[in-house]
């Protein structure tokens, strides 16, 4: 079984203070930091883009899980790439050839990553299991922070971990939206290895990130 590891998502940080909020997810043992792209248009909500990221990256070393909800995606991918992505996840219904933008993330040295919307049939990725290193599984509809997990996609994870085993592949499986202390171990049992979190990592215990971090890893 691969590590857990958690991407706590900076959608939940203080906006005006982000490149401290990313030092001190650091100092708290995250493993990656996931920054959520929203474009008011692929989901009805507007968040941040390269200028942003690029000017984020002095902050830490971590990886970057770059989570692109925004339409069409592919001519942006390049700027995402250049601003300082590590991981570059895109949902297939944002762009014309799903193919294409794999290679092109690949092209670009990034890991690439497809997300699967609540409604999203596993059968969207599975000519794509090969090339791909994560599968982002929607744990709520993409837009906001801060909204209720639905139990009835952990269904969903662990058909793709059945998957994953029977082709014997090895990427990873990702899970995001309302993960909280009393959902991680089911998603973990599930089959999934990166656990995103805004609301929980950044408000549960008076905020204090060590903890929260540590606590989903282990519960
Ligand atoms: C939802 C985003 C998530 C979100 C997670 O559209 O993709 O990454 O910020 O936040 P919580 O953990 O609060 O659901
Ligand atoms: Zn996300």
């Amino acid at each position: 079984m691969k590590k857990i590891q958690i991407s706590p998502s900076i959608l939940a940080a203080d906006f005006s203070i982000l490149g401290q909020e990313i030092k001190k997810l650091e100092q708290g043992g995250a493993d990656m930091i996931h920054v959520d792209v929203m474009d008011g248009h692929f989901v009805p909500n507007l968040t941040i883009g390269p200028p942003v990221i690029k000017s984020l990256r002095k902050y830490t070393n971590l990886p970057f899980d770059v989570h692109l909800m925004i339409s069409p995606v592919h001519k942006y991918i390049k700027d995402y790439a250049e601003a300082g992505a590590d991981i570059i996840t895109i949902h297939p219904e944002a762009t014309k050839n799903i193919l294409d933008s794999i290679n092109h993330i690949k092209n670009l040295k990034k890991k690439v990553g497809i997300s699967l919307n609540p409604n999203t049939e596993i059968k969207t990725v599975l000519n794509y299991l090969e090339q791909i290193d994560l599968i982002l599984v929607m744990t709520v509809y993409p837009g906001f922070g801060g909204q209720k997990f639905m139990p009835e996609i952990v269904k969903k994870i662990k058909d793709i971990n059945k998957i994953k085993k029977e082709k014997n592949l090895n990427f990873d499986i990702e899970v995001d939206g309302g993960i909280n202390f009393s959902n991680s171990k089911i998603v973990i049992e599930a089959g999934a290895n990166i656990l995103v979190s805004g609301t929980t990592v950044f408000k549960e215990n008076n905020g204090n990130l060590k903890k929260n971090i540590e606590t989903l890893k282990l519960t």
